[in-house]
């Protein structure tokens, strides 16, 4: 009886790491038109688009679905947000959240804005969402090791209202009051992290 028990279940778990493998491979193959912009693997090596490799799962799914939905407007994101299905959304999420985040690969040039960004960061809360890492969580974005310039761009356009953002609106309310010296400043200190 334990024995056949036991089968069973084993049986149930090969099906279902068969069936994840490939979900996993299939994911891979719809990502590849993701790498013409976002890069191999999901680092970006092209100015204003981010990374999307270690984001959280639920961030990444957010953003595709407001791209979808129009709600975050960009020209480039919208037709092939508009193209992906909902099962397509939840692949993309889980196949670009399960790579490895980006690492800076130049040194810090300046590490005095980076201790102002320390500095501002610590005292606008940054970290009460974005985690004492800044790897983000669920629908919080990871900020470490995220291209600099990218970095300020989604700052001036949250900061401007020309992207609004999910979870009530927590970053429009936050990037309001900065000065772009403080952006640039977060933006260095964050893409060095
Ligand atoms: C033609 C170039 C291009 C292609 C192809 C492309 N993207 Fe993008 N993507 C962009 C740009 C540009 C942005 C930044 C938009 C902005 O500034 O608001 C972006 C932003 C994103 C974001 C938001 C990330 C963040 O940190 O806010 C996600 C998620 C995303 N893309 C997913 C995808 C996926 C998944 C694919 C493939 C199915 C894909 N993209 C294909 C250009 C592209
Ligand atoms: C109250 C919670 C909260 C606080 C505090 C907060 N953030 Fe955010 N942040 C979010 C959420 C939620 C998102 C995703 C919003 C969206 O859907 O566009 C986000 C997104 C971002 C993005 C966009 C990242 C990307 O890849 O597109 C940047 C940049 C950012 N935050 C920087 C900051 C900085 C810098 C601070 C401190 C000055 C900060 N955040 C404080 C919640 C917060």
């Amino acid at each position: 009886m334990r024995i056949a028990f036991v089968g069973v279940l084993s049986v149930a778990m090969i099906c279902g790491s068969v069936a994840h493998a490939a979900d996993a491979a299939a994911a891979k193959e719809k990502a590849a038109i993701c790498a013409g912009c976002h890069g191999d693997n999901g680092i970006s090596q092209t100015e204003n688009i981010p990374s999307l490799a270690g984001q959280p799962d639920q961030f990444l799914q957010w953003q595709l679905v407001f791209f979808r939905g129009g709600s975050r407007k960009n020209e480039q994101m919208q037709p092939i947000a508009e193209a992906i299905g909902n099962e397509d959304v939840r692949a993309l999420g889980a196949y670009f959240a399960a790579l490895t985040p980006p690492k800076a690969t130049t040194p810090d040039d300046n590490p005095d804005l980076s201790a102002k960004g320390a500095q501002a960061a610590a005292g606008r809360r940054c970290a009460s969402c974005h985690t004492d890492s800044f790897a983000g969580t669920k629908a919080v974005a990871r900020l470490a090791g995220q291209r600099e310039e990218y970095l300020v761009k989604a700052l001036h356009d949250y900061k401007s209202g020309v992207r609004s953002g999910g979870a009530g609106a927590a970053m429009t309310d936050v990037a309001y009051p900065l000065s772009d010296e403080e952006i640039e400043a977060l933006a260095h200190y964050l893409a060095h992290l």
